[in-house]
């Protein structure tokens, strides 16, 4: 049925209204488990949220934050007031630890991640423009990329290639040299540093060969580092050893790279566990049209002043979240550990070696082939969604995140540990089934 002609929807209406990955995850949302509230609701282990410090960060809020007058009006208009903006630039000049100080000028708040990367896509590439991505990605970096602006998204593949390593550079560059003589127009590449969903980082050498890269063919070097403090101790693995986060802010970029071309994205979603806010910022150090740019579209990304008011408060406030950040690692470090320790016993292969963000990248394909020999031949990625979704638990599905083999999941290990066990419990019934 063409559903354009019967409810007189855009082609992108139509487009939308078919949508059937993000509407799965507000489903499983909409039905979340509760021990008490809602025994029969869904685990979600697929979405990137960290619960681990919520009631800290609540009572902070009840505490701290006083609702006044000012919160009522536009504020000071779309890219955020000037006192979140100038609490961001302080933050992260004291967090990232940039060669050049961040300055509140460089700085456009959005309300979420989301926003802001659909802000660079929108505003750094044309319709049909190509950005660089390496796999596996982060899924909705897709939408966020095509859905609206139609920027295309180039797949970069690794085969046996480490792809956060100094090696992975040239396969990006073989593929964009593929894409130019194909007559595609590449206009940047994507980096998620920390790495959603390998959860590592970038060494130091490897993101000035990818600055190197982008200065030669002239692209923007897009840096999304919403991870950028969830960065933690991994007790558990010896190898691959952990590489410590660097922003790409950090680098002096004199010879490197025109400062015009590279972009760092931040956001408290992650760093602060608060997805719900809807806080994100676009930092440009060196590209002053692209913030004039942004600031006529932050009128569709426009954070509410109370938002606003409430994550000023928290930025300015260096002894708390000094503690915060220090306990949330601490404890994202216990709760991997406790994961990998279920992991291993039940035999379920994953990619060691990360020490930053909130995911294991699982082999739940071999888990299950090891238990169900005869299952071989069949699409092995559906038919573990469909058994964890039969027994109420929500892994993300690595083929919607770019994964090069099937049967690789994403979990997220950032929740209380009876979510955890619970939620564990039913993914190892449903490999097992
Ligand atoms: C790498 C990355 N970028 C962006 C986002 C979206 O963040 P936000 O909730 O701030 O829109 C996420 C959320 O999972 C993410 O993992």
């Amino acid at each position: 049925m063409d559903e354009s002609k019967v409810y007189n929807l855009s082609k992108l209406g139509v487009e939308a209204s078919n949508d059937t990955e993000l509407s799965l995850i507000f489903e499983i949302l909409r039905d979340s488990w509760h021990p008490k509230d809602n025994p029969d609701g869904y685990i979600s282990m697929g979405v990137a949220e960290n619960a681990l410090l919520h009631d800290r960060l609540a009572e902070y809020v009840q505490k701290n934050v006083t609702f006044s007058p000012i919160d009522l009006t536009y504020g000071a208009g779309g890219m955020g007031s000037m006192k979140l903006r100038k609490a961001v630039a302080r933050f992260l000049t004291r967090h990232l630890k940039p060669f050049g100080r961040i300055e509140m000028d460089h700085v456009t708040m959005t309300n979420g991640c989301s926003s802001a990367v659909e802000h660079c896509s929108y505003l750094l590439s044309d319709p049909g423009d190509y950005f660089l991505l390496g796999q596996p990605y982060y899924g909705t970096f897709m939408m966020d990329v095509h859905f609206r602006p139609k920027t295309e998204i180039l797949p970069v593949p690794f085969g046996d290639v480490d792809p956060i390593s100094i090696e992975a550079v040239n396969r990006y560059e073989e593929v964009l040299n593929q894409a130019r003589a194909n007559g595609k127009k590449v206009k940047g590449m994507i980096l998620c540093h920390p790495h959603n969903p390998l959860g590592r980082c970038y060494p130091r050498e490897a993101l000035i060969e990818f600055m190197k890269l982008c200065q030669k063919h002239r692209i923007h070097f897009i840096s999304d580092e919403i991870y950028a403090l969830s960065v933690w101790p991994n007790k558990e693995d010896l190898s691959p050893p952990a590489v410590p986060f660097e922003s790409a802010t950090s680098i002096d970029l004199t010879g490197l790279i025109d400062p015009h071309l590279v972009h760092v994205i931040w956001g408290i979603s992650k760093d602060f566990g608060a997805n719900g806010l809807r806080v994100g910022a676009v930092i440009s150090q060196g590209n002053p049209a692209f913030v004039k740019a942004l600031q006529t579209v932050a009128l569709y990304s426009y954070l509410s002043s109370v938002t606003d008011n409430v994550v000023t408060t928290l930025l300015e406030d260096d002894t708390f979240t000094d503690k915060y950040i220090e306990d949330n690692q601490r404890r994202l470090s216990e709760v991997y550990s406790h994961t990998v320790k279920i992991l291993k016993a039940h035999k379920i292969e994953y990619k060691p070696g990360s020490n930053a963000g909130f995911f294991l990248w699982m082999n739940l394909g071999k888990a299950y082939m090891d238990r169900h020999p005869d299952r071989m031949d069949q699409d092995i990625s559906q038919i573990i969604m469909t058994a964890l979704l039969d027994r109420k638990v929500f892994l993300a599905n690595g083929l919607a995140f770019g994964s090069e083999r099937s049967g690789w999941f994403r979990l997220i290990f950032s929740q209380p540990e009876d979510l955890l066990d619970e939620g564990l419990k039913r993914v190892i019934a449903a490999i097992e089934a």
